[in-house]
């Protein structure tokens, strides 16, 4: 590691993930300056040359490279961005711990709870600081909730609904990327939508114990985009087409696991990639005995509240964004003014690099990744057979919650 905190930044994958990792690098120092957190681009590889190439040429990466070993191996690489199609995960994660370099990797890690486990036993055996691209959690109005929530302000939780509509996919047209193959992604929906959603209500309320899940696949087919080309929203309208491999919709009935808030609570989530309507609708209602709160990510930066039964002012109060929720004043002076999608990705830099330095652990970790996992693929068994499964507990994947007195 280099001297204090200046920190060389590796990048592997040049797509839609790996350009926002970039921004969030280069947008920390001036967000969070009494860190002292100097992060510099140093090496950069993507199979598609054009894309290295923009690494160098635009975002600022001193070496471009076609080969990722290449980055795991320059010695001016302190941490390592892993932001590849969801196939290469395990590959390159457990690459990146042997090569002994801490890495913030995206979501889902790896296409099922297995690849998940194998990257997170390389990463423990090395020791290494992890973070994980679950960037909703972040957002200052979820770090509320999960305040109301731990504080026992909303009472006990009773349940959770939970969803992340997005339409992507909604075009029958709309490009077969490397999300709708199995090997390249693992499930659909599934892993690339709900995943999102069950890290945010176990963040929120606690682990998941128990999955019932049924999924579904409404377009069979689609036209063929090149890996490296366009970007997953691409319509395209004559092209050849290539079977869909994977699920479009996926609804799963929860049950949280004791000794966390969440215990005794049950919850319904769902994803879908092909909704009409909703563009980017992650959002949860969490319901206790004394109150509830709802949030959804298209209007990220309000938050609906009621604690309490009645009154004059009985109902939802909708807070708007504030420096008392979460990082807000970091980013905006006053009340009210709205920060976006790419500020959660500074946010989760942020974490990570503090605890690569050694400071307070408050990012995500490879074991909770893991927790993800387990759900995911418990729903996708549940899915194919029909029954209720039991969520294996993966050890340290607390989600910051202290057990229960
Ligand atoms: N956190 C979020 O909100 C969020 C949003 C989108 C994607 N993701 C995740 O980020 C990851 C990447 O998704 P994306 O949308 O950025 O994908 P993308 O298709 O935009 O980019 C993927 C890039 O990987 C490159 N690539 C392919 N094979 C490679 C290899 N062997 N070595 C190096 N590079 C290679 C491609 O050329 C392409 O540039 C996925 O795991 C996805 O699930 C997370």
């Amino acid at each position: 590691m280099s001297t204090g905190h200046d920190i060389g930044v590796g990048l592997i994958s040049v797509g839609w993930m790996g350009k926002l990792h970039t921004r969030a690098y280069q947008a920390l120092p001036s967000v969070y300056p009494d860190l002292r957190l100097r992060p510099r681009l140093v090496h950069a590889a993507d199979t598609a040359a054009d894309r290295a190439a923009y690494a160098r040429d635009v975002l600022g990466y001193t070496k471009a490279s076609g080969d990722y070993h290449a980055v795991l191996a320059d010695p001016d690489v302190d941490v390592v961005s892993i932001c590849a199609p969801t196939g290469l995960h395990r590959e390159i994660g457990m690459a990146t711990a042997e090569a002994g370099k801490p890495f913030w990797i995206e979501k889902p890690v790896g296409r099922d709870a297995s690849e998940t486990a194998q990257v997170a036993k390389a990463a423990s055996k090395a020791g290494l600081v992890t973070s994980i691209g679950y960037n909703y959690r972040h957002a200052p109005a979820v770090e509320r909730v999960r305040d109301l929530v731990g504080g026992g302000e909303l009472g006990r939780i009773t349940n959770v609904r939970a969803v992340f509509f997005s339409g992507y996919a909604s075009e029958p047209k709309g490009a077969l990327s490397w999300r709708f193959r199995r090997d390249l992604a693992g499930t659909g929906a599934l892993g690339d939508l709900l995943s999102h959603v069950v890290d945010l209500v176990q963040y929120v309320v606690g682990p998941i114990a128990e999955v019932s899940a049924l999924t579904s696949t409404v377009y069979l087919q689609r036209p063929v985009l090149p890996m490296g080309s366009g970007t997953h929203f691409a319509v395209i309208e004559d092209g050849e087409l290539g079977d869909v491999e994977n699920d479009d919709y996926a609804a799963t009935l929860v049950r949280f696991a004791g000794g966390s808030p969440g215990e005794g609570a049950v919850g319904t989530l769902e994803a879908s990639r092909i909704i009409v309507g909703p563009q980017c609708g992650l959002g949860f209602e969490i319901y206790g005995t004394d109150g509830s709160a709802a949030w959804n990510f298209e209007r990220m930066n309000e938050l609906r509240v009621c604690v309490g039964r009645g009154g004059p002012h009985a109902g939802y109060a909708t807070v708007l964004g504030n420096a008392h929720l979460g990082d807000y004043g970091h980013f905006q002076p006053g009340p009210g003014n709205s920060m976006g999608y790419d500020d959660l990705k500074v946010i989760e830099a942020k974490k990570f690099l503090v605890a690569v330095t050694g400071g307070e652990r408050r990012n995500s970790t490879i074991e909770e990744a893991q927790q993800v996992a387990e759900v995911i693929s418990s729903a996708a068994t549940s899915a194919s057979t029909g029954t209720w499964q039991t969520v294996p507990a993966v050890p340290g994947a607390t989600f910051g919650h202290s057990p229960r007195s």
